[in-house]
């Protein structure tokens, strides 16, 4: 086809044609449906709210079965993530629900959200990674990226606790946040409405950014808006069931009454159950893929150097950005190891030099003990000659006083005979 044909053919408008009879692309919903069901679905929660404060109890009572639980200890050295995944199913429906608790969170020291950023973080990693593989299995991924945090309140009737703010800033780009007020029942009518409205307009004001229920869906944009302006949902969980009138019902009972949780009028619990699962389950995934993960593939694929246009719009290519990159990467490589390199003849140098110095104070201190030793000798040499002379005069004294004392031997020895001959005479 032309060039000139192409461009005609793609600014011409569509045309409404109508069909002679059934063909059967009507059913694409239904395959769709079809495909989806036995493909199953995957649901992931992050719950995050201090120790204690009834966060696998509402687990427990949302999806009305006992998952296992143990309680966390107040003295964990920090916070830690524990995922825990199910297979649950309702009719022909299969749900790989994972539960996300953040251990520690809230406890004394153990102030800190960074660990649930990082998690948050590492699953959308890995699903890039999985899709930056050449041979992709997307189909059968087992999607661990959070869909939902539910975010636990303290039912304290005063007002946010910093770390609650701080937490929810650091998470709301990266999560759909839907705060809840935990253990309502623990909370009177009048305290908990002022509380919910002091809780919004800390969020507000702290520009922190929560789920809000999607209202562009006719068929739930009624409810939706109507439940976005209940939010934060004041729960009560229990698992114990109470026998209210003739019927069997989970509450809590208490020595002046009946707390049930699933009637409206005592707490928010029917509210949320409908608007998590029954609702809005598919959007808080669809969310969390086109909105949440796609943020964070952009800003790491932008950080890898990759970008849809270069300055002068050309289209993106990979071919071009690998180069530049690598190209990058060898220049810097070079330059590293340019520097290695100097730093290691600067180092050479430095020790030819420190070794050149020592040489040379070993040598003057040669010398000195040389002259030292020099001195040492002559003085040596001096006094030997000063006692050879003094021994010389003292032989010659001892010579000249034996040669005295012969002569005078002899002449002692003389002098009787020289009498007798007198004598004699
Ligand atoms: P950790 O996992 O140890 O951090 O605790 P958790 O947040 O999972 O709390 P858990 O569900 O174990 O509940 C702790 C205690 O709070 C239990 O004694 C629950 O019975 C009680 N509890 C749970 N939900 C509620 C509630 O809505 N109201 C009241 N009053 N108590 C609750
Ligand atoms: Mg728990």
């Amino acid at each position: 086809m032309a060039a000139t044909d192409l461009e005609r053919f793609s600014n011409e408008e569509k045309r409404n044609l109508s069909l002679g009879g059934h063909v059967g692309f009507d059913s694409l919903p239904d395959q769709l449906v079809s495909k989806s069901v036995t493909q199953g679905f995957s649901f992931n929660i992050l719950c995050v709210g201090e120790t204690g404060i009834g966060k696998s109890t509402l687990m427990n009572t949302l999806f009305n079965t006992t998952f296992e639980t143990e309680e966390a200890s107040h003295y964990e050295n920090a916070v830690r993530l524990r995922p825990r995944t199910y297979d649950l199913q309702e009719s022909n429906v299969h749900l790989k629900l994972t539960i996300v608790d953040a251990v520690g969170f809230g406890d004394q020291i153990n102030k800190d959200e960074r660990p649930i950023v990082e998690y948050i973080d590492t699953q959308f990693e890995n699903y890039l990674q999985e899709e930056l593989k050449i041979r992709r299995s997307l189909f059968n991924y087992h999607d661990t990226r959070i869909h939902v945090c539910l975010y636990f309140i303290t039912p304290t009737g005063h007002s946010l606790k910093s770390l609650d703010l701080v937490t929810m800033k650091k998470l709301d780009s990266k999560v759909n946040i839907i705060p809840i007020i935990a253990k309502a029942d623990t909370i009177s009518k009048s305290e908990l409405h002022k509380f919910k409205i002091k809780i919004m307009s800390e969020l507000v004001s702290n520009g922190v950014q929560i789920y809000q229920f999607p209202t562009d869906d006719e068929a739930v944009a009624e409810i939706n808006s109507v439940m976005n302006a209940h939010l934060p949902f004041a729960v009560v969980g229990s698992t114990e069931e109470v026998k209210v009138g003739n019927k069997l019902v989970r509450a809590r009972q208490y020595p002046w009454g009946v707390v049930q949780v699933e009637n409206e009028s005592h707490c928010d619990f029917v509210k949320l159950r409908e608007m998590l699962i029954r609702v809005n389950m598919e959007d808080l995934r669809e969310q969390t893929h086109t909105r949440h993960y796609e943020l964070y593939r952009r800003c790491k694929l932008e950080e890898m150097g990759f970008k849809d246009t270069d300055p002068d719009s050309q289209p993106f290519s990979l071919q071009e950005t690998y180069e530049t990159k690598r190209k990058e990467f060898l220049g810097e490589l070079q330059k590293k190891e340019e520097e290695m390199r100097q730093m290691f003849v600067n180092k050479v140098k430095e020790t030819e030099a420190e070794l050149k110095e020592k040489e040379r104070e070993l040598h003057e201190k040669f010398e000195h003990l040389k002259r030292i030793h020099q001195e040492e000798k002559r003085k040596v040499e001096e006094k030997r000659r000063e006692l050879e002379e003094e021994m010389n005069a003292f032989n010659r004294r001892k010579v000249a006083v034996e040669t005295l004392q012969s002569q005078s031997l002899q002449a002692t020895s003389q002098q009787p005979l020289k009498k007798d001959k007198d004598r004699k005479n």
